[in-house]
């Protein structure tokens, strides 16, 4: 058996994909947030029409896209097979007040977590990333270099209350998921060292924070302004 069907086919194996595809997601919603932030720029959208278009048609970024895409399905694909194999071996679940003693609500309903995600991840994509891609919008010339006006669907949708509301369902769900998912990550791949560990918690924390309350800034002050 080569390395790579032993990685795929063992638990050990599917946790460490689990572990890294996860960090790569994180690393993609630090880089996205940087990106989005662009929106609230006092500029009728100028600079992040200019970095959208640049983005989704620059190669190279488009290969790392697919990527993320990929990296996606994978993480979704084999938590539910842990989760199905981990109810297979424990059919009996533990007694809650045990639960509530060694883990965190949101150990616990990382699952849940993950499946608002993933509903929230179909709705913003369709919303906004098939838009760019499959869909009409028109372009504006900014000093001669041609963008589509993709700043005009965004703040279409963020002046509709139920939108915004969608976003702040969903950035409270990252957070939970990224406030055990960051130090879990960092745990399954052996990153657990009695020195690094209260480090690796705290940036973990201060992320699982900051960064959905930078997102869920967004459609907030676009809603108001
Ligand atoms: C206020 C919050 C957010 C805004 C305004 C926003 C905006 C956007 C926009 C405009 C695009 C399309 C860009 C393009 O195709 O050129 C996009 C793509 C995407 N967004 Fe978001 N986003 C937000 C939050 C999130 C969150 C929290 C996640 C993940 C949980 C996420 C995941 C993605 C993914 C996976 C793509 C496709 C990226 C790709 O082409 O590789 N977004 N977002």
């Amino acid at each position: 058996m080569s390395w790579l069907t032993e990685t795929l086919t063992s638990t050990l194996g599917r946790k460490v994909i689990m572990a890294l595809t996860g960090i790569f997601l994180i690393l993609f919603l630090a880089v996205h947030l940087t990106g989005n932030l662009q929106l609230l720029k006092n500029d009728g959208g100028e600079a992040f029409n200019i970095y959208a278009e640049f983005m989704s048609t620059n190669p190279l970024i488009q290969f790392v896209s697919k990527g993320n895409f990929f990296f996606i399905l994978l993480h979704v694909l084999i938590s539910i097979f842990l989760t199905r194999k981990n109810r297979q071996a424990r059919p009996v679940s533990y007694q809650v007040a045990v639960k509530s003693e060694t883990s965190t609500w949101s150990s616990r309903n990382m699952g849940i977590l993950g499946t608002l995600i993933f509903v929230f991840l179909i709705i913003h994509l369709k919303g906004f990333w098939y838009e760019m891609h499959f869909g009409q919008i028109p372009y504006k010339n900014y000093d001669g270099f041609e963008a589509r006006d993709l700043y005009a669907v965004v703040d279409q949708a963020f002046s509709q209350w139920y939108w915004v509301a969608v976003y702040l369902v969903g950035m409270l769900a990252v957070a939970f998921h990224l406030s055990h998912g960051f130090q879990s990550a960092f745990q399954t791949l052996g990153l657990n060292h009695v020195k690094y560990s209260p480090a690796i918690r705290f940036v973990g924390l201060a992320f699982a924070i900051l960064v959905p309350a930078g997102f869920a800034a967004i459609p907030i002050m676009m809603f108001f302004t």
